[in-house]
């Protein structure tokens, strides 16, 4: 088997992974060779010679343009809104959409030891954030009459406890049947001269392939096909870390469906030049997301004559997809490209010791699901207020955002002021949250809460 092994990785300067092979049993010599057989050496020898497209950003963003949008504005026109949310709403009752979730991040920027949608941030239900997704999930399918599918995306190293834990919780109350839990795939790393990294004598290292995964896990693991025959048309995407997610808002869909849109991306209008989103924008006729890292601050800080931004549309990593469109494109093996990120990998040195390196040592490989925009048809972004939609959670206290308490905070102010919008008071200091399945929006709220005029003690509504 070493010799086959060999023959395998010669030509691409790799046999250093056998360096230990003598050393492993043979449970752990096949698990190698497995490993070896799973990567595509042409692939990888492409990736590591390339900058990942690195010098090209500054002469796009010199061309970045603001892609065609629904702001605030029309959401906050009546006419509009309606037309948009009736249509979206049809769409939900005919059993038209389901909902994929990412899920396949570490919570390692929040120092949380297991898979992120775990991580508490109801504020008084402490509900954890698939627990709060799953209850809107249920809400909007109760509304509609028709149960939204939940596909969730998870990692090797997140599969197994997000199982347990959906399975343990009895998923929430949804019905298993309409809940599918699917593992992303896995890419290699490479030191600075192309080098296959060891994570221990017989593993190579190897990282989640990016959210981008999602698309060849989606048609790999039989979700797409799951979607056709349930009838799914449209596919509302959004990340684990979220909990405002407005998920599968039937206005979003309606004006998603109205545009004719294969691919259509919720964002935050900019105020900071310098905020940590994606930038919608379009170059040459075509939409595409510059991640924040990525855009030059002469272009990020480019204003109009009214002084406000001209790069605003700021992707929160919310999409609604055509399933015809994700089949379409999962069908092209290269859709989406690989970026580079420069990272610490720990590694097993030629002596056999385990090295922790204090400086980026490797190139990981990921796709990005957004990298499908310049693809779509009719693409559009569609504005939404932070305080309505918006807040991750991200980081440890003390970071100076998208910590828990920010977003615990942010969840008590947009309940607060649904209430106050139903017209009734919340005293000073009261903390409230609302379960979506106690109401979904204000009107909801108004019709259950049409006896009270004012909240005194924290109160969640359940
Ligand atoms: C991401 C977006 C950014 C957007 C912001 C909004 C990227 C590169 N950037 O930034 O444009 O404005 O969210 O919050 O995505 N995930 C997987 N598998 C992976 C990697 C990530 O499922 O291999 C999931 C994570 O679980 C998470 C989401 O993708 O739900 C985002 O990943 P993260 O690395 O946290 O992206 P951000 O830098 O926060």
């Amino acid at each position: 088997m070493k010799a086959e092994l060999e023959a395998i990785l010669q030509p691409y300067d790799q046999t250093h992974v056998l360096r230990f092979w003598d050393e492993l049993d043979s449970a752990a010599q096949q698990s190698l060779a497995d490993q070896i057989k799973a990567i595509d050496f042409e692939q990888l020898k492409t990736l590591a010679g390339s900058s990942g497209g690195a010098s090209k950003w500054d002469e796009l963003a010199a061309k970045a343009e603001v892609p065609p949008a629904i702001t605030a504005d029309d959401f906050a026109n009546p006419e509009s809104y309606q037309a948009a949310y009736d249509l979206g709403q049809a769409a939900l009752k005919a059993g038209k959409v389901a909902m994929v979730l990412v899920a396949g991040g570490q919570g390692s920027r929040l120092g949380f030891e297991h898979p992120k949608g775990m991580f508490p941030v109801g504020p008084l239900s402490d509900r954890t954030l698939y627990n709060m997704l799953i209850d809107q999930l249920l809400a909007r399918g109760k509304q509609a009459g028709k149960p939204i599918p939940f596909y969730i995306m998870t990692s090797p190293p997140t599969h197994a406890e997000t199982s347990q834990f959906l399975a343990d919780n009895d998923y929430f109350g949804m019905n298993p049947d309409d809940v599918t839990i699917f593992c992303q795939g896995t890419m290699p790393a490479v030191d600075s001269d192309g080098k296959l990294l060891l994570s221990d004598k017989g593993t190579i290292f190897a990282s989640p392939d990016g959210h981008g995964g999602t698309l060849g896990a989606l048609k790999r693991d039989g979700c797409l096909d799951d979607m056709k025959s349930r009838g799914i048309e449209h596919v509302f995407y959004g990340q684990v870390d979220n909990p405002l997610i407005q998920a599968c808002d039937p206005a979003l869909l309606g004006y998603h469906i109205e545009s004719g849109s294969e691919m259509t991306s919720q964002v935050v209008r900019k105020h900071d030049p310098m905020l940590k989103v994606g930038n919608v924008v379009v170059v040459d006729g075509r939409t595409q997301i510059i991640e924040y890292s990525d855009l030059p601050e002469q272009y990020a800080k480019q204003t109009l004559p009214d002084g406000s931004l001209k790069l605003w549309a700021g992707s929160i990593a919310v999409h609604v997809f055509e399933r015809s469109f994700l089949e379409r494109t999962s069908d092209q093996a290269d859709a989406l490209p690989f970026h580079h990120a420069h990272k610490k990998v720990a590694f097993v040195d030629s002596q056999g010791t385990l090295v922790k390196p204090t400086e980026n040592n490797a190139t990981k490989f990921e796709r990005f699901i957004f990298d499908l925009l310049p693809s779509a048809k009719n693409a559009i972004v569609c504005e939404v207020d932070p305080a309505d939609g918006f807040c991750a959670v991200k980081n440890a206290p003390p970071a100076p955002s998208e910590t828990p308490q920010h977003v615990k905070d942010a969840i008590v102010a947009l309940h607060t002021r649904w209430l106050e919008e139903a017209g009734i008071t919340v005293a000073d200091g009261v903390k409230v949250e609302i379960n979506p399945l106690f109401a979904l929006d204000v009107n909801q709220l108004k019709d259950k809460l049409s006896t009270e005029d004012s909240i005194t003690e924290d109160r969640y509504f359940v």
